[in-house]
């Protein structure tokens, strides 16, 4: 390959790798079922609506944009920063982990074409939301 090529060929997105909008809505069916179906999330289902149709539509969405992909989320939310809009959520150190943990797992248990972008979108996302805890 020459070196224009190297220079010119594009990067595969975070989006790309893990297998675009399809596997990051497996990976959120997984998550919202390990959420209403594990006692260990019970907390964390509490604090969320009895309906999570909606929140399984959006969450990919929000993933999409987030890792390089399409940003319908933002096209549905102008203006919205998704941090802030958990700032009337009461979470702790409990409730952030049972976040973490259960995205883990989803990401674990859904066979991405690259494991190594989804143990690094694993890492990632346990920060942010172990980063959401206030106590
Ligand atoms: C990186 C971590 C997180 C991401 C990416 C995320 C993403 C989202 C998104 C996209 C929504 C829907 C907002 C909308 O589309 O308007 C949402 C709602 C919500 N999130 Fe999170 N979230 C995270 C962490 C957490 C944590 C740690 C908690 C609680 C411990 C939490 C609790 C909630 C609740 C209660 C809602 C509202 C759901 C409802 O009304 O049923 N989130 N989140």
């Amino acid at each position: 390959m020459s070196e224009a090529q190297t220079i010119d060929a594009p990067a595969a997105t975070p989006f790309e790798r893990i297998g675009g909008l399809d596997v990051l809505r497996e990976i959120t069916q997984r998550f919202y079922d390990l959420m209403e179906q594990d006692p260990a999330y019970a907390e964390l289902r509490a604090m969320h609506a009895p309906d999570l149709t909606e929140m399984r539509r959006a969450l990919p969405l929000f993933l999409a944009g987030w890792s390089g992909g399409p940003r319908t989320w933002w096209e549905e939310n102008p203006g919205k920063c998704m941090m802030s809009a958990h700032g009337g959520f009461r979470i702790d150190q409990r409730t952030g982990a049972q976040w973490a943990e259960a995205m883990r797992r989803a990401i674990a248990d859904t066979p991405v074409p690259d494991r190594e972008i989804g143990d690094a979108m694993a890492d990632v996302l346990d920060r942010m939301a172990r980063g959401m805890a206030r106590d």
